[in-house]
């Protein structure tokens, strides 16, 4: 490899020697090119060490620059440089108004950064460095600036005309074109910068803030998805409410919108004011959308909105720091979502989430802190670990101090840094000066990568009638840090008495968390906690809420996990014991290579959660659920695709087998039949019944096929059509599918969400041998290799395959290699994106790290992106 890939480093930071105070755009938009005139008021900063007088200002080798100006005088080139798409200006005075005029075509803009057309719509999306495609700019989140915005366009073809903040003027100008100004009153970053440009139609709903301000909500989107918004606007007002009730957070403007964008990279982007959506992640209808699709776009809605504060009014300084705004929201949405809806279910979905993708990301060779100290391209760090993860360290501080203190610590933070662009220490800070606890140690969770392991051993004295829990603490090496030190982690735990009642806790010297908790201070690398009058031998509870990201070891006895499966509070525990009931047995009958028998302690326990009709029904589909293969895959140190493969679907087979009537009886009263409603109840309903469904179609029989074609035919919400067709596509032969498939397409071609759904149905079949259809399918008319979300759909959903993937042949390997070469002159953040599995190659069998290996090096002899050769080439450099 012999690019030449700059690296940022965290501790070069220095402030910006110039400050932005006004940003003026006019942006004309033609059908060739697209003029930006940018006239930005410029001081000196007076916090910069900075000597030199120059100007330096990012760029992209695709703007074209016409003309420079400084306080209206046309510059020559002898007084400034444009090289590698950077524009310096020598000479700057202490203030002055620089003007520039740049030619851009977003036509052509495949790569989805900065002003691009998508449909027949333009838009921009600007986070992380997009910015800089549309004009010469400080683009870097610490140079905040108020915006003004003026467009213009032709008025047939884009009536609508959009830009952050407050509209100020409009009007008809010559040859059909039209104008808006916009101008957003609140100083930021150019990554928030935002513009639309298209033939929208408009859904509005209003919002009353706390203190009595009216303020207009507006969904933006194509006329035939008119009908899809009202989902979208109701959860924006829902995650407003909630916002000002549990943050005490008011919206600030009087205008939120939203806009519908069919090509787009991600999931959203809380540009202020002007949201910009993945048409994917916002427009819903029970016709069209599943119900996890609809919950989640609420959660989307509102962690969009809730960067407003987390995010907006307070943002980083530098994109090491994005842990601040996306670790902070992504908790603030898991708690809006735990609070609106069920916070258990919400809670095992996200720990899955950690355990199958985040624990492999931080055991891969693209592990980082959830700050990183360094990096390539920034595009690659919008990763599992700066969100997920980095949400879990905000909920470890909310452990720590309790509800009243954490409120305080974010309040502080929030009136402090107002206006401000920050670091996590700065957060940190906030919550240690508002709770006068100490959390120093805390920190090294920003700097130190990998996934802890705790080993946890205990003893019961029954003379003294003393318990005590050892608990030790130990991190792998990863490549920024060998040797770890310990972490500070708040431990939730409970003992229980043989009814299964929380006994009271009576830690001798200290160290709960505070009073009363049934938390564990961990703070060293070996810890023994000793509780008093404990009267008989408890079952302990441990880790509850899965109060910290870590791996748990502790030797579990299998009557214990049966105790805690039916008696545990903690639903998660729940849910942990019972899944660590079912992957023992699962991994027990793959070793000894035995037909997968379901033993009837564990037969009973399943079936006394299918019969319990006082059990919230979500709660029972993921209690009777087997992990993903993909979760399993985590769990083992040498991974065995196949294997897991076949045991899993055999250990399925044995649980269908030994409760197929208690299945079917599960099925058909859950199976509702009347009005559709979308209240817990009925969704907890849908999700269990399609649960029972699937098992029911691993026994081959054709009753339980025809039970799938009619509820197919029923044709009764996405929910049920989709879970149908899903299990008839996974049955050994197509014979059933085929029809129904091309039936399906005929019906919703006209719908790119479910021409997506359609796609991801296809390529994620878990079958073997899939390939040579999944191939056909990026022939099909509907797949656009521009569009991200067809392309997700596609080729990630083969990926999560994990048979097809990691076919022995190496087929699938070259299959995404090839793809990530296609698609990486095309749009380089998702050809990274699918490059990063090939890179986790070291915990598969020899046969299959070679043929990885394989993939890569072929890959790093391409001419490639950034983003792709950062991957590859921390891939390869660990092997
Ligand atoms: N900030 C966005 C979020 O809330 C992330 C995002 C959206 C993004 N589009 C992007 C990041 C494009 C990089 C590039 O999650
Ligand atoms: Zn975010």
């Amino acid at each position: 490899m012999t690019k030449n890939a700059q690296v940022i480093y965290l501790k070069d930071y220095q402030v910006p020697s110039f400050i932005i105070e006004t940003t003026d755009l006019d942006i004309r938009i033609g059908d060739e090119y697209t003029s930006v005139v940018a006239r930005l008021k410029v001081r000196r900063n007076p916090a910069s060490k900075e000597v030199s007088s120059e100007l330096v200002l990012q760029g992209s080798k695709d703007i074209k620059l016409q003309e420079v100006m400084m306080d209206g005088l046309i510059l020559d080139a002898s007084n400034y440089d444009l090289e590698a798409a950077v524009l310096s200006i020598h000479h700057c005075p202490e203030v002055f108004e620089l003007t520039t005029e740049c030619l851009i075509q977003p036509q052509l803009n495949t790569t989805l950064e900065g002003l691009y057309k998508s449909g027949g719509m333009y838009c921009t999306q600007c986070e992380a460095e997009g910015f800089r495609n549309i004009t010469y700019y400080l683009d870097r989140p610490d140079a905040l600036s108020v915006f003004t915005t003026r467009i213009s366009a032709n008025k047939e073809s884009y009536p609508i005309l959009l830009a952050n903040g407050n509209p100020i003027d409009q009007g008809d100008l010559e040859n059909g074109e039209h104008f808006a100004v916009w101008h957003d009153p609140f100083p930021k970053p150019a990554y928030l910068f935002a513009m639309v440009a298209g033939n929208l139609v408009r859904q509005d709903e209003e919002f009353t803030t706390m203190s009595g301000r009216k303020v207009d909500l507006q969904i933006f989107v194509e006329a035939h998805n008119s009908h899809k918004c009202d989902h979208a606007l109701a959860s924006l007002k829902r995650s407003m409410l909630w916002d000002e009730q549990v943050y005490g957070r008011e919206y600030d403007l009087d205008l939120f919108m939203i806009v519908a964008v069919d090509d787009f990279n991600m999931g959203a982007m809380e540009n202020k004011g002007l949201n910009i959506f993945n048409s994917d992640c916002v427009l819903a209808d029970p016709a069209t959308s599943s119900d996890a699709m609809f919950e989640r776009i609420e959660g989307i809605v509102a962690h969009e909105y809730f960067h407003n504060w987390s995010g907006n009014r307070v943002t980083c300084r530098d994109w090491f720091q994005l842990s601040l705004k996306e670790g902070f929201t992504v908790y603030r949405d898991a708690q809006y979502t735990a609070d609106t809806y069920s916070a258990a279910v919400k809670r095992i979905d996200d720990v899955t989430l950690l355990r199958t993708h985040q624990f492999a990301e931080d055991a891969g060779p693209m592990a980082h802190p959830i700050r990183p100290a360094s990096y390539m391209e920034i595009n690659n760090f919008y990763s599992v670990t700066v969100y997920e993860k980095g949400a879990e360290v905000v909920g470890m501080i909310h452990t720590l101090l309790g509800d009243e203190l954490f409120r305080k610590g974010s309040d502080l933070y929030f009136d402090r840094h107002d206006g401000q662009a920050v670091t996590t220490d700065d957060f940190i800070a906030a919550m240690s000066d508002a709770s006068n606890i100490d959390l120093s140690q805390f920190k090294r969770w920003y700097s130190q990568a990998g996934t802890p392991t705790l080993t946890v051993t205990d003893t019961y004295d029954p003379v003294n009638k003393e318990y005590s829990l050892t608990i030790g603490q130990s991190t792998p090496a990863t490549a920024e840090c060998e040797e770890k030190l310990p972490f500070h982690l708040p431990f939730r735990m409970a003992l229980l008495d043989a009814n299964g009642k929380e006994m009271p806790l009576k830690l001798r010297g200290a160290d709960l968390v505070h009073e009363k908790s049934s938390v564990l201070n961990i703070t060293q690398a070996q810890q023994t906690f000793t509780f008093e009058a404990v009267l008989q031998h408890p079952t302990p509870s441990l880790l509850r809420g899965f109060s910290a990201p870590v791996k748990l070891d502790y030797a579990y006895t299998q009557e214990q996990l049966l105790f805690l499966a039916s008696q545990d509070q903690d639903g998660f525990c729940r849910w942990e014991a019972c899944q660590r009931l079912l992957i023992e047995a699962m991994e027990q009958a793959m070793s000894q290579a035995a037909n997968v028998q379901l033993e009837h302690t564990l037969e009973a326990m399943l079936r006394s959660s299918l019969v319990d009709e006082d059990l919230d029904p979500a709660m029972v589909a993921k209690l009777v659920q087997l992990p993903s293969e993909a979760y399993l895959a985590e769990m083992q140190s040498t991974v065995d695709v196949d294997l897991i493969h076949t045991g899993r679907e055999a250990m399925r087979c044995a649980i269908a087998l030994a409760l197929e009537s208690e299945l079917l009886a599960c099925y058909q009263r859950c199976h509702d039949t009347g009005l559709f409603r979308q209240t817990a109840k009925a969704i907890g309903q849908r999700a269990l019944k399609n649960t029972c469904l699937a098992y029911l179609n691993t026994l081959g029989k054709p009753q339980y096929q025809t039970m799938a074609q009619d509820q197919y035919a029923l044709n009764a919400n996405m929910t049920d059509v989709g879970a149908a067709l899903t299990i008839l596509i996974s049955q050994e032969d197509g014979r059933l599918a085929t029809p129904l498939l091309a039936e399906f397409y005929q019906s919703w071609q006209g719908d790119a969400q479910v021409v997506d759904q359609w796609f991801a149905m296809q390529s994620g079949a878990n079958l073997v041998g899939r390939l040579p259809h999944v191939q056909a399918l990026l022939q099909h008319e509907a797949f656009d290799i521009r569009n991200p979300n067809k392309v997700r759909s596609v080729v990630g959903g083969f990926i999560r395959s994990a048979i097809n993937f990691h076919s022995a042949d190496g087929s699938g390997y070259e299959f995404v290699a090839d793809m990530v070469l296609r698609l990486d002159p095309i749009n380089p953040m998702i050809a990274a994106n699918l490059a990063k599995p090939l890179g986790r190659f070291k915990r598969h069998t020899v046969g299959r790290q070679q043929l990885m290996q394989a993939q890569l090096q072929r890959l790093s002899k391409a001419d490639l992106s950034n983003d792709v050769y950062e991957i590859v080439s921390k891939a390869l450099s660990v092997s």
